[in-house]
């Protein structure tokens, strides 16, 4: 029963799968931008915004994550942003991730829809030819508004479906229930998206459960509130029902006091495909590797458990079976 350590980890074949591209905004491209582009950010230097993070909940992060998504203006902008996260990926072995983007934190400040899509998408395509990267995309709808903004939304992606796997609903969580999307996931669905859904991150497990039923989701994002209702967890258990869990963030948003306190290896050992993330890595403290670090120091994550981990990354994903099987078995031939 050997501890998991960095090295361990890194060598791991890992899929990420909860991933907000504008939560990978450093500090230092953050600054350079708003140089670039005569934004004025509240902060003037690295150690002011690392003064800044430092989150009680949800909703007090959002507040500095959206006026951080405020520096990205141009299409190269979008580009240097994505291109930063793949380079990532290569250096910590995410042979395939499915990153969410939030449109309307964009649109609504008048950067055109094919200008972030076709910045994010040159530096996928750069990714995958010149290292083989997988990579999908997931637009989040922001549930803070409108079910009528989000058709809206929906209407712009149409003419990029190729480029879009599924949908997602994210932002401010509680008091805006998944009930109040029904509609747009229902022609999403239509139109041939995936569909997840961030639920029971800081929500009640009840959304988990009607995030599944009204949405029809295939993956619930954060879903560790499920551990207030056992049948639930059973459920999610039998089902096989990705969560896609952010350890780094979950502590870091005050929905654990400290790491030893989080319920992921539990889930997993009940049978859950727990899956392990970094949410907004830039904001939280770690990538994904030290997602993985910090479950090994807290609580003991085993080499095992690590593998287990990865394997489920691979099943939750929205890779066709022959992808999921080639990635799987690199995992097993270490
Ligand atoms: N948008 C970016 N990160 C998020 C999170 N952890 N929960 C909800 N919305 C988000
Ligand atoms: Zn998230």
């Amino acid at each position: 029963m050997t501890i998991a350590n960095a090295e361990f980890i890194k060598a791991l074949p890992k899929a990420e799968l909860h991933l907000h591209i504008e939560g990978s905004l450093e500090p230092e491209l953050m600054l350079s931008l708003a140089e670039k582009n005569g934004i004025t950010l509240p902060y003037a230097t690295l150690a002011d915004i690392e003064a800044a993070y430092h989150f009680d909940d949800l909703q007090s992060f959002l507040d500095l994550y959206y006026l951080g998504a405020g520096v990205l203006i141009d299409e190269q902008d979008f580009y240097d942003l994505m291109w930063r996260y793949m380079l990532r990926c290569k250096a910590e072995n995410i042979v395939h991730t499915e990153m969410m983007f939030d449109p309307q934190t964009h649109t609504d400040r008048g950067v055109s829809f094919a200008t972030v899509l076709n910045g994010f998408c040159r530096a996928m395509d750069d990714a995958k030819e010149q290292w083989g990267q997988s990579s999908y995309l997931i637009m989040c709808f922001l549930r803070h508004l409108s079910e009528e903004d989000a058709i809206e939304t929906l209407q712009l992606a149409l003419p990029f479906k190729n480029r879009i796997k599924a949908v997602g609903l994210d932002s401010s969580e509680v008091g805006h229930p998944p009930e109040k999307f029904q509609r747009v996931f229902k022609m999403a669905a239509d139109a041939g998206f995936l569909r997840v859904a961030h639920a029971g991150e800081e929500g009640p497990a009840q959304y988990i459960h009607d995030a599944i039923a009204l949405l029809d989701v295939q993956r619930i994002d954060h879903g560790v509130r499920c551990v207030d209702d056992e049948v639930l967890v059973a459920r999610l258990a039998a089902s096989r029902m990705p969560l896609t869990v952010c350890p780094l963030s979950n502590v870091r948003l005050c929905v654990y006091d400290s790491m030893t306190e989080h319920p992921i290896l539990d889930l997993l050992s009940q049978g859950v495909c727990v899956t392990v993330n970094s949410d907004d890595p830039s904001y939280f403290g770690g990538y994904l590797c030290e997602n993985f670090e910090a479950l090994a120091q807290a609580l003991d994550m085993t080499q095992g458990q690590a593998i287990d981990l990865c394997r489920n990354s691979f099943e939750a994903s929205f890779l066709d079976t022959v992808d999921k099987n080639r990635f799987t078995a690199m995992l097993a031939n270490g």
